[in-house]
């Protein structure tokens, strides 16, 4: 199968570098043909190209291979393939959160495929284990710390003691974040993955924007962490959503862990995704969630299936059901120099100097009040640790 790359960065070169190396006779049936790239950079090899329609009118091409990041011009891009007869895989999770049935419908009316295994968790194998998973159960929940960047500054911070600025300037030396790392610190990245599970967990579209939750780690400090240790919490940045039959919640937002439960073992860059299906019960991945070679490798599975024709499950993402993050009554500490009590009258609230315990309260109702205190408020919500009950 031939093959072209759109966009030579990290991943793209990723996809590259496996079909070239490739020993196993699934990569040796596969050639990269065409690399498309910025009009200074094609003398660089042979097989680039800055002119895209090379790629779409050469007959021989049959797959194209995404990765150049973005909404545009990725969307039309991938758009043109479908429409030329290309099959299509792609890494990138913003863009396949908002056009996910475009493209599904498109590859469907083309008589092509469309894939995005590594748009999220990178190198996990998820979103073909919960399509695998949902030919049999109805999955009622999806759950995880699905970003790798954010994971390795909270796990630096617990580990060293460090600050939030510090980590981060480390984490962006590592190339773990990016120059503008606003998608990872503020549960942008997250809220796209959890988009994107959510659509084809409960077979609909769930877009992303300003009615889904989420509260990054921006605001974190040094003395958060240690707080949390004292009473014995390891904090993550977790994206959870369930569904009761017609109505979802769906949030974005730091957790505590007691240091027993799994999560809170999650280390460094590393991902872990979970959902819970019917007969399967609870079911979780932990692996690399990027990463030049665990995300290509994720891309070239998906590649291998379309050419083995190993079709993925057929979604039309085509159901109906409501937005409510009203019902979902969990525990929270919130620290702030205001006072909390006036703003939740009517909940049980108790402060040690300026942390505040927030029991039995709906996820909206915590985001809205956290969102309107002044200064640098950080919050998070409580899935266990002992001394919290004796509390
Ligand atoms: N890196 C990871 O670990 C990882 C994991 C999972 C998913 N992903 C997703 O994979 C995609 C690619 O990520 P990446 O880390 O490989 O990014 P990257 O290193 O920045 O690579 C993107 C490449 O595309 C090129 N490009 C962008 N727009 C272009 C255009 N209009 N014309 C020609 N070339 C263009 C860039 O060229 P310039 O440098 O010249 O702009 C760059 O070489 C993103 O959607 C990302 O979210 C990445």
């Amino acid at each position: 199968m031939k093959i072209a790359i759109l966009g030579r960065g990290t991943v793209g070169s990723g996809v590259d570098k496996i079909i070239a190396d490739g020993q196993t006779p699934f990569l040796k049936s596969l050639s990269v043909k065409s690399i498309f790239v910025r009009e200074n950079k094609i003398n660089l090899d042979p097989r680039n190209t800055a002119n895209y329609a090379d790629i779409l009118n050469d007959p021989d091409i049959d797959l194209v291979v995404e990765t150049l990041g973005g909404l545009e011009p990725s969307h039309s891009m991938i758009v043109e393939a479908l429409n030329h007869g290309k099959n299509v895989v792609t890494a990138n999770k913003a863009v396949v959160a908002r056009h996910i049935q475009e493209f599904t419908q498109l590859a469907r009316e083309n008589n092509v495929k469309f894939y995005f295994e590594s748009a999220v968790g990178g190198g996990i194998p998820w979103i073909i284990n919960l399509e695998r998973a949902l030919r049999i159960d109805e999955i009622d929940s999806i759950h995880g710390i699905f970003n790798g960047t954010s994971n390795f500054i909270l796990d630096q911070m617990t580990k060293t003691g460090a600050s939030f600025d510090s980590v981060l300037a480390e984490a962006q030396k590592l190339g773990y974040a990016e120059a503008d790392s606003s998608a990872d610190i503020d549960g942008y990245d997250i809220e796209n993955k959890l988009c994107i599970s959510a659509d084809i967990a409960y077979n609909t579209v769930v877009e992303p924007g300003a009615d889904l939750l989420k509260f990054g780690i921006r605001n974190i400090t040094a003395a958060d962490i240690a707080y949390f240790k004292e009473h014995g919490w390891v904090v993550k940045l977790l994206g959870r959503s369930f569904r009761r039959v017609d109505q979802f919640n769906f949030v974005v937002e730091p957790t505590l862990f007691a240091p027993g439960q799994i999560e809170a073992g999650v280390h460094d860059n590393y991902n872990y995704v979970g959902l819970r299906g019917t007969t399967i019960g609870k079911l979780t991945f932990n692996g690399q969630g990027a990463g030049m070679l665990p995300t290509a490798h994720a891309l070239v599975q998906d590649i291998i299936d379309i050419q083995v024709q190993n079709d993925h499950l057929d979604r039309r993402f085509d159901k109906q059901l409501n937005l409510d993050n009203s019902t979902k009554i969990m525990d929270y500490i919130v620290r702030t120099d205001a006072d909390l009590a006036p703003l939740l009258p009517d909940y049980k609230v108790t402060v040690d100097g300026n942390y505040w315990l927030v029991k039995q309260i709906n996820t909206e109702l915590i985001h809205q009040t956290v969102a309107k205190l002044s200064g640098k408020p950080f919050f998070a919500c409580i899935n266990g640790g002992a001394k919290h009950e004796s509390r």
